[in-house]
Order: C-alpha cells, then structure tokens, then sequence
C-alpha cells in the first residue's frame, strides 16, 4: 500500500478522535451545528479528506473510500447523538422549571367549593350511617335484569315506559343507564346474607329534560332486611332521617298509600309545610310535600335473590337527593345544579372545611 493512502486512513481516525474529545465539551445546540458544518459540511475536514482521494490510484481509491465512509459515518452518529443529548438536557431544565408545586397551599380567593348536591349526599349518608347503614354501590350501565326484571318490573309492565330509559345503542335492550339506584338492592341481595342494612347513593339517568327533571340525577336507596322487620322500622327510621336533615324536631309528615312493583305495600311520604312571609317553611303547616318513596320488600323480589320469606322480611325507601338539596337550600330551578355557573355555584357552593354534622345533618 501506498504512503499517502495510509496516511489519509490516519488522518481520518485522527479526526474521529479530536471530535470525540471535542463534542464533549459542547453544550448547546448552536456549538453542536457548527461542529457539524466544521465535519461534514461542504468545507468541512471529512469532506476534504474525501476530496483528497482523488489523488489516489482506482485501487486504492475504492479502499481507502470505504474505510473513510465507516469513519465518516460514526463521525455523524457520534454528532447526532450528542445533539439529542443537549436536547434532552434543555427539555428536562424546562419541565423542571415549569413544574408546579402542588403542595402549596390554596389561595383563600380562589377556594372551591362543595356542590349542594355533594354536600346534600354528604348529610344523608352521614345522618344513615349513624343509624347503622353501610354505603354499597353498583354500576352506572345495568343489565335489564337488575335495574327492572328482579325488581318485578316485567317487560310489558307500564313502569318500564314511565322509566323514560336510555338503552345501550346494540345491546338488544339488554344494557341500560341505570334508571333508579334500586338495581343496587337486588345486586346486594344476591351478593351478602341477611341481616342487611345498606344504603346506595349514586348517580341515574332518565330520558328527560325540564325545569323539574335532568337527563342525569342522583338517589339514595336504603334496604333493610332481618328477622320480623315491619313498617314501624321503616316508619321510624324515614322520620329520624328527614327530621335530622330538614332540622325539624317535630317533623309532621304522612306516608300516602302509593305503588311500586318491587315493594308492597308502597307509600309514599309527604312532609307538612307552608309559607310564612313567602318563605317555604319545613316540617310543619297544612300543605304537604312528596319527599321520598318507599316500601315493605316484596316476597317476589325476595324470590328473586333467593331469600326465605318465612325468615325474613324488610323494608326499602328511595330519595330524591336533587329534591332534598332544593328544599333544604331554597333552589327553584333543578337545572342549575349543572350550569357551573361561577355566580351559582359561589352562592350555593359550601366551605370545603365545613364538615357535615351527624346529628343534625348541617
Ligand atoms: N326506585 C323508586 C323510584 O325511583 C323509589 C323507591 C325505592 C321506591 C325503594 C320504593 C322503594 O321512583
């Protein structure tokens, strides 16, 4: 082999050498394209140093060619991988730069509030798990089964239509939005041993949309199933509630013979009221106000989950929390509740610090 090829083949690794030590020192990307242009540019050394074969015989030209492309080619990695280091380097900086401390403190002016619906939920479950109920839930999208069939709602019965139901587009009828947060006692039923004492709050969706009605709303269930459970429970337990929620010692209310499949008999309960000075007045008056529906469980149902009606018997009650949260609270138009309008929601929101209380449910 020639001298001069061997001494282009030296220079070549000699370059790849200084660039290593070079890059090294390289911090910003700026450095790194002139790096670049200094290298491989159109003037760069590699580039000269592939001219230079030119003066080479075709034999060794083809040679010295190929060992300089495998130098010259990890002289480029060599540039790329650098630059995607800087870069990283100045990605990092940034995103710890702009982190946000979340462990901060809130400013007091720009403090959130808990939603009346939230904070109506809040009170009833605390009031009931005083009383000794658990807190159950049960999914949003219900089979047919159990928000209807088991609740001894069969397909043609007029309740299914009065439901308004949101069915699951392709489920052939047999997925649904969950219509009431009775599913849930079925589900519990089937699922624990009696003596049951629960309680289901949670989200339901009927097709319907007004001043007094929303697509998506909220109920609390309560089941209760023991030995020898009768009415008096039932009667007693709706009275400790409403009158710990409304704050109402004497709390006058009536249970209105009323009807549902899945409980028998049925009521409904109305509490007493009036208006004194155009102010709604609770718990007292001549004037009565549905609150809630209830029952004593029907045998069908229990059938249905498989519990002994010679042993037990229960009783089960539905509320409204939309309803609850608008008489308690003075609020006129239901839909409010889900305008997040900032005006509202800063009147009718409450403190996050104020916790319910249990023996008032205020
Ligand atoms: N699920 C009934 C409704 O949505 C309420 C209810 C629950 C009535 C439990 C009786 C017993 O209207």
């Amino acid at each position: 082999m020639e001298k001069n090829i061997i001494d282009i083949i030296k220079k070549a690794k000699e370059l790849s050498l200084n660039l290593k030590q070079e890059i090294n020192h390289i911090k910003d990307l700026k450095e790194i394209d002139l790096i670049k242009i200094k290298y491989t540019g159109k003037k760069g050394l590699v580039t000269l140093l592939m001219k230079s074969l030119a003066e080479l015989n075709n034999d060794d030209r083809a040679k010295a060619g190929r060992a300089i492309n495998i130098i010259k080619r990890d002289i480029e990695k060599m540039i790329i991988s650098h630059k995607s280091l800087i870069e990283n380097k100045i990605l990092n900086e940034s995103l710890e730069k702009e982190k946000i401390d979340i462990t901060l403190p809130g400013r007091p002016t720009l403090r959130g509030g808990i939603h009346p619906i939230s904070k109506t939920m809040d009170e009833i479950i605390s009031i009931l798990s005083l009383l000794g109920f658990n807190v159950e839930e049960g999914p949003h999208i219900e089979d047919e089964y159990f928000n209807f069939t088991a609740l001894n709602i069969p397909e043609d019965h007029p309740a299914r239509q009065e439901h308004d139901t949101f069915y699951m587009q392709g489920s052939n009828k047999k997925k649904l939005l969950r219509t009431h947060t009775s599913p849930i006692q079925i589900r519990v039923m089937k699922e624990k041993k009696p003596p049951i004492k629960i309680i289901a709050p949670g989200n339901t969706y009927r097709c319907d949309d007004d001043a007094t009605h929303s697509p998506m709303f909220h109920q609390i269930e309560g089941l209760v199933v023991d030995k020898n459970i009768s009415m008096a429970h039932l009667k007693w337990t709706i009275k400790e509630l409403l009158a710990s929620f409304f704050n109402v010692k004497d709390l006058v209310m009536r249970f209105r013979p009323s009807y549902f499949p899945f409980t028998e008999p049925s009521a409904e309960v109305d509490i007493g009221c009036e208006v004194e000075d155009g102010k709604l007045v609770l718990g007292k008056g001549k004037k009565w106000l549905e609150v809630l529906g209830c029952g004593m469980v029907n045998p069908k149902v229990f059938n249905n989950c498989e519990i002994d009606t010679n042993i037990y018997s229960g009783f089960a009650f539905g509320l409204g929390v939309e309803r609850f949260a608008m008489l308690k609270y003075g609020i006129t138009d239901l839909r409010m509740f889900y305008e997040n309008d900032h005006r509202w929601l800063k009147h009718y929101s409450f403190r996050p610090t104020g916790f319910p209380n249990t023996l008032k449910g205020s």
